[in-house]
């Protein structure tokens, strides 16, 4: 147990400067503002949200009963009704999306979206490209991925590495500058050990990169020596004392085992289509020590020694840091505390996010109000935050294991799923109408993507159970349905004979799409609300929000694309081509596409 501080106060670390299409974003600002004309001061959350039954209208505003509570607790007497009626009086009228607002006695407010608008912006999508939220520019460094050098990387790491990538990619589709950062465990003691088996394993590793197939094996095997033999553990020891003195050939043994590591990590990383950059617990060597020069001059009060060792209790943390151990080495905190104090000093970032598995949030909490107490980062400019995640189990519900009870290797895990998503391709008798090419692609796109779409589609706080079957399953909400609902959407507008130039003439003759049939407008509007979305996803990091929205999205395209024929084929005439149903084929595309580019899940045209 034991317990650390939470920052109580949350920074706004979104400050949108255009909603673009974002219908949601809008309303929120309009109704805000109508309750804070009408009922100044009260200080209640504005509750607004979508409604399920179009009966309701769009979207429900629900403000009216806690306010009513609200006042009736300060002596007035209204009813929830009358709220909502005094609210409607104070929003602007004629706004171009919205047709009309319904008061309903019991304060209900349902607001309904004007069609027109839907159908000009749909316009607008389909000739101008799918446009994002335009929100404040921010600095950020996102720590994810960081496994351990002599430890294999594991599945923590791999949704360390899956989720990390994808908040990269939505801060950098609104613009941010990302850091992405690899926070690798490549310094401490252990190290010794490790070289000192290198030297007897490999005495050439000089000459050559050794061919550690097993560094997971090799790791064993070192540890087993350093507990069983003494006169090997006073050589670890020895290497750690060189090592720290950067005495040259023990530096280039510390540099084999990173790059044997690393080779096999970047395997992984490639697979994955991930980018990312190495500031490992090695980069802050020096800093370390400067840290603990600098705590001593500049808050002598906040350490202590104990037992040997230095201390340090951060306000209201009832584990403490240790910032020094009794041999003199340096810690998981240590390095911790000093990347904090880079990062916000030196990087000056305005939010530093670490996505790390929810099992080390109370040494991440104690690092951050460690921080605060240090002063290195203000409250209410900065943000820094543990984005963190449950544990990948097998389909037993028991922590993911191998048969045999081994941690999984993630490079066995990936050719498991490019085996898997062959016999998926060739059971659906891909290989007779795709050339080599095609289908490699196809096979790479669903192995990959089911992995990644898998882990991002559960809620992240919550631990998940790793299933191929369930991932691959062509009918739920996995990634090879959405890539087949894409690549099918793509060859309606492929196969229609009409041409990008065509479509484009069309659409700007047409800054009012036609839509009037009830499926296209439901999934006209379910376009409009991407921007809600990335917003949404921009503060909650919660990137099973964006999954179910994409989901949805394709799910409703079939919908419409049941109900409402794109190419109307009758008996002895030629097709009819409806322009305005391709421009939304078009534009779905083109939305479904940019919610891939966020997952990290590489598209296909052709399945
Ligand atoms: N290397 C650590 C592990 O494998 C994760 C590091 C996370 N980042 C950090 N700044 N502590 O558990």
């Amino acid at each position: 147990g034991g317990a650390a501080p939470k920052q109580s106060k949350k920074v706004d670390y979104v400050t949108v400067e255009d909603f673009g299409s974002s219908i949601l974003g809008r309303l929120q600002k309009l109704f805000k503002t109508a309750i804070a004309d009408a009922f100044p001061g009260l200080d209640l959350p504005l509750l607004l949200a979508e409604t399920p039954n179009p009966q309701f209208g769009d979207y429900q505003c629900t403000s009216a009963m806690p306010i009513a509570a609200k006042l009736k607790s300060t002596g007035v007497n209204k009813k929830p009704g009358d709220v909502a009626k005094e609210i409607e009086a104070k929003l602007p009228t004629n706004v171009d999306f919205i047709e009309k607002v319904n008061v309903l006695p019991a304060g209900f407010m349902n607001i309904f979206l004007n069609k027109d608008y839907i159908c000009k912006q749909i316009s607008q999508l389909a000739s101008k490209g799918i446009t994002l939220p335009k929100v404040a520019k921010k600095r950020v460094l996102v720590d994810f991925s960081s496994p351990n050098i002599a430890k294999e990387m594991h599945v923590g790491h791999l949704r360390s590495t899956i989720i990390g990538d994808s908040i990269c990619r939505l801060f950098e589709a609104v613009g941010f500058d990302v850091l992405r950062v690899n926070h690798i465990g490549d310094w401490g003691t252990q190290f010794g050990m490790l070289i000192a088996h290198l030297y007897d394993r490999f005495p050439d590793f000089l000459k050559k990169l050794p061919d550690i197939a097993d560094l997971q094996a090799f790791y064993k095997e070192s540890k087993k020596r350093f507990d069983e033999d003494e006169v090997f553990k006073k050589r670890a020891y020895e290497c750690v004392v060189k090592l720290q003195s950067h005495e040259e050939e023990i530096v280039k043994a510390w540099n084999t085992i990173c790059d044997v590591s690393k080779k096999y990590n970047q395997i992984v990383y490639d697979h994955l289509d991930i980018k990312i950059k190495d500031v490992g617990e090695s980069f802050y060597q020096d800093k370390m020590v400067e840290l603990i020069k600098w705590i001593k001059e500049n808050k002598p009060d906040m350490i202590r020694e104990e037992e040997g060792r230095l201390i340090m209790f951060p306000s209201e943390c009832t584990v403490p840091l240790t910032v020094v151990k009794s041999d003199g080495g340096f810690t998981y905190d240590t390095s911790d505390l000093a990347a904090l104090k880079y990062r916000m000093l030196e990087e000056k970032v305005d939010w530093n996010i670490y996505v790390v598995d929810a099992g080390q949030n109370l040494h991440l909490e104690s690092i951050y109000a460690a921080g605060r107490d240090l002063e290195w980062y203000d409250i209410n400019i900065h943000r820094v935050e543990h984005v963190g995640f449950g544990l990948v189990l097998g389909e037993d519900r028991k922590k993911f294991k191998t048969r045999s009870g081994e941690t999984v290797r993630l490079l066995d895990l990936l050719s498991e799923g490019v085996k898997r998503a062959t016999e998926k391709l060739k059971e659906k008798g891909r290989e007779a109408v795709m050339t080599e090419e095609e289908l490699a692609a196809a096979r790479d796109a669903v192995a990959f993507g089911c992995v990644k779409y898998a882990d991002l589609s559960h809620t992240r706080t919550q631990d998940y159970v790793f299933s191929f079957d369930r991932m691959l399953d062509d009918r739920g909400n996995t990634a090879v349905y959405l890539l087949y609902a894409y690549a099918r959407i793509r060859s309606i507008v492929r196969t229609s004979g009409i041409t990008d130039a065509q479509l484009a003439e069309y659409v700007s003759k047409n800054p009012i799409l036609p839509l009037n049939h009830p499926a296209e407008l439901k999934l006209a509007k379910q376009l409009l609300k991407l921007s809600d979305c990335i917003l949404q996803v921009l503060d909650s990091l919660m990137l099973h929000q964006m999954c179910d929205y994409v989901y949805q999205l394709a799910t409703l395209f079939h919908d419409f694309y049941n109900e409402c024929y794109v190419i109307e084929k009758k008996d002895g005439e030629p097709p009819v081509v409806h322009f305005h149903r391709l421009a939304l084929c078009e534009v779905t595309a083109n939305v479904i596409s940019t919610c891939f580019k966020i997952l990290g899940i590489r598209e296909v045209p052709k399945m």
